[in-house]
């Protein structure tokens, strides 16, 4: 890993074993792009890969220099106005109206290491020498205002992070009307962008399409990052598949509004932008302050997709997750809400716990509805103390009696929002988003506070913070149920108001922060209405996020699978929940929703007293599983085999980091009958070591495994082992590869 930086020719180049990113001082002392791929051999000059000629109808920037057009230039932070006519990275209003600024070249610095961003989460190192970053300080004169581009560049990853930062010494204000993250111009546009997209219920779908001239984005304008796309976006060539072929990830670490886009202008060039989504943004920056972007994670893949996603699902597990929870093994967990949503009250609850705990589950998580007077949903947010109705004793007193019982104990919170009928709504009617004279547009019957507000989010950290010094809890579920709307702060001055979308996630990662410090030892554990804010912003502060509201084992398989694009396995909430299934009725085996649940953080949402006693042994069987293996399953590396976009078998396995221990999740929504032989090619195993695969019970080397494949066939295919009698849809089985070691 290294950052040369050529005196001569003015060129920087980062680069580590896997990936270079070369860039330049332009003669008018602005950025230029040159490269940004795979490694490639350092040389004092590539001033060669600017290819700049003389266009007709371009606007020049030296008099007597036909070439010299921003617009034919490829840039490292563009802006519009002087020559480029494509989307800018960022926009600053003078004084005087003007659009137009000059950034020129200052100084740079080159340190080991990486800094803190600011009251944002951001990747991070443990030790200065997994990292290198490179900081470029650029300024225009006239409005005295300097802009910071960061490049850091890890020393085991294909990943360069980036970010740049305002910072005003002009005594008039400023207004940011867009401050983008990054912008990156690769040079040919024979690409497929695909993007993460969805719905409640559906989210992380993987989508592709062809890249066209013109722009193609995905974006929330919704205040959270949004379950309808994730601020992610990936190109690829259109020959890159699971395992081979080049491909540029680009991940914001944010969760609010996003923009992440690709313009593809005339000539070809494929234009990446990404950050903050400046239709929702405006930032007024006075003499003396700054303003810092959220970071983007870019990972460049020569090996395919699955490279791709391993190399973030790798830094995002352990240089983003953070604290005591970050590389031990997650509970296996038991949540009430689809057992008995708002109707519960001590006894049922520690009856599911009692139940629970002969099971083998090694923590409660009691859900909405266990404060104020919620029995629904049109009440009591914000009212942060139990309701002795349903629990005499308090969280407290139950909480201590789960712990008596051998189970740690978790609590649901919504701390963003509040509903009209509450106390912290009649005590506060101006804590809530809302515009002076208009109505107020409601979701799930609640309000969104304004946590763009300090007051506001020190008021809600207080009665958190009061709950759980109270009571022995070891886990949060944080939620959050409703997108944002008359977006306002009331009493603040107008020029604010369109910093109150960015502010408000300022506040989110505030209060994360202060309960992260003051309760280091909590499980933090987000979620907004499933997966709407599953978002690498958030893993910074709460490693695992409740991945959907949809509990199907069958629509799972599609959520996790496109969820793994950038998220570890790590970071997915995913439970075993009961039949029919709540959102969609489907009914699947038990043993097929533990198959897919145990590719996350695993746990139980359903009563299991309910259960018969057949059903109880299975979970029995699979807790004891789930202990056993969430070690490799949560840490190793994960690779997708067969996509549930594709047909109709899903396929993934994980592989122990000293590849001696694999497990591969295999299934099939629905029976065929006398179909083909079928075989399944593994991936990641040492091809020298033999394997015991389990179910089939034979022995395989690994190379033989991983290219002659794993005999899957079945009764539909004439076989006559039938996979301990499976039959039906909705089948899955999990082999289990061991390594026969002497
Ligand atoms: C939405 C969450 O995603 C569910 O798991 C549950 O916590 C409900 N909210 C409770 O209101």
């Amino acid at each position: 890993m290294d950052i040369i930086f050529h005196d001569s020719s003015k060129e920087f180049h980062i680069f580590n074993g896997q990936v270079s990113y070369i860039f330049k001082i332009l003669k008018n002392q602005q950025l230029g792009q040159l490269y940004y791929g795979k490694v490639i051999r350092d040389r004092e000059s590539f001033e060669h890969l600017l290819e700049m000629s003389a266009r007709p109808m371009a606007v020049c920037a030296f008099e007597g220099d036909l070439t010299f057009s921003m617009e034919h230039i490829k840039q490292e932070y563009p802006s519009y106005g002087s020559g480029d006519m494509r989307y800018p990275a960022y926009e600053i209003v003078q004084k005087n109206g003007s659009t137009i600024t000059d950034f020129q070249y200052q100084s740079h610095r080159i340190y080991q290491g990486k800094s803190k961003l600011e009251g944002l989460p951001a990747t991070y190192v443990e030790d200065e020498q997994e990292a290198m970053t490179l900081e470029i300080v650029l300024k225009d004169s006239v409005i005295e205002t300097e802009l910071v581009l960061s490049y850091t560049i890890f020393k085991d990853y294909p990943v360069i992070a980036r970010n740049a930062k305002f910072i005003s010494h002009h005594a008039d204000s400023l207004l940011l009307n867009r401050a983008m993250s990054v912008s990156v111009d690769l040079p040919d546009c024979d690409y497929e962008m695909i993007e993460l997209t969805g719905a409640w219920a559906r989210e992380r779908s993987v989508k592709t399409r062809r890249l066209e001239h013109g722009v193609q984005s995905v974006y929330s304008m919704r205040g959270c990052s949004s379950s309808n796309y994730n601020p992610f976006l990936a190109l690829k060539r259109p020959n890159t598949d699971e395992f081979s072929g080049e491909v540029y990830g680009f991940s914001l670490v944010y969760s609010g509004n996003f923009l992440a886009q690709v313009e593809v202008d005339t000539y070809d060039v494929s234009r990446i932008t990404m950050g903050i989504h400046p239709n929702c943004f405006t930032w007024t920056l006075k003499q003396g302050e700054s303003f810092q972007t959220p970071e983007v994670v870019m990972v460049y893949s020569d090996g395919g997709l699955n490279k791709m996603s391993q190399t973030y699902q790798k830094l995002y597990r352990t240089r983003l997750a953070r604290g005591y929870w970050r590389d031990k093994a997650r509970p296996i967990l038991i949540n009430n809400w689809e057992a008995t949503y708002f109707k519960f009250n001590e006894e049922k609850i520690l009856n599911i716990a009692q139940k629970a705990k002969e099971l083998g589950i090694e923590l409660f998580v009691l859900d909405d509805g266990w404060f104020g007077k919620r029995d629904d949903d049109t009440s009591s947010l914000g009212d942060w103390y139990p309701d002795t109705n349903k629990l005499p004793n308090g969280i407290q007193g139950l909480a201590e009696k789960i712990n008596q019982m051998g189970l740690q104990f978790g609590l649901w919170f919504e701390p963003e929002m509040t509903n009209r009928d509450s106390d912290l709504y009649r005590a506060h009617p101006d804590w809530l988003l809302q515009t002076p004279e208009r109505k107020m547009s409601m979701g799930r019957n609640q309000y969104v506070l304004d946590f763009s507000k300090s007051e506001v989010v020190e008021y809600i950290y207080h009665l958190m913070e009061k709950v759980l010094s109270e009571a022995p809890i070891s886990y949060i579920k944080w939620d959050m149920n409703r997108c944002m709307s008359e977006v306002y702060s009331i009493g603040m001055p107008p020029e604010y108001q369109k910093e109150v979308a960015h502010r408000y996630i300022l506040g989110v990662y505030r209060l994360y922060q202060m309960l992260n410090d003051r309760f280091p030892e909590i499980l933090f554990e987000s979620c907004a209405s499933g997966g709407a804010r599953f978002d690498p912003g958030l893993l910074y502060y709460a490693p695992q996020c409740w991945t959907s509201d949809d509990t199907d084992a069958v629509e799972r398989l599609k959520i996790q699978y496109g969820t793994s694009f950038v998220y570890p396995v790590s970071s997915m909430g995913s439970h075993v929940s009961a039949v029919p299934n709540h959102q969609l009725f489907r009914t699947t085996p038990i043993q097929t929703r533990a198959d897919v649940a145990y590719f996350g953080t695993f746990g139980y949402e359903l009563d299991v007293a309910k259960l018969s006693k057949e059903e109880q042994e299975s979970v029995i069987e699979q807790v004891k599983f789930m202990k056993k293996y969430r070690d490799i399953i949560q840490k190793g590396t994960f690779y997708r085999l067969l996509s549930p976009f594709e047909g109709n078998v899903t396929a993934w396995m994980v592989v122990s980091e000293d590849k001696k221990t694999a497990l591969v999740g295999y299934y099939r929504v629905l029976q065929q009958v006398n179909v083909g032989y079928q075989r399944l090619k593994l991936q990641g195993l040492d091809e020298h070591l033999e394997y015991e695969v389990s179910i089939v019970n034979t022995k395989h080397y690994g190379d033989e495994l991983m290219n002659t494949g794993l005999i899957v066939s079945d009764a539909s295919s004439g076989q006559s082992m039938d996979f301990n009698h499976q039959k039906g849809d909705y089948q899955s089985r999990i082999y289990i590869l061991n390594a026969i070691t002497q």
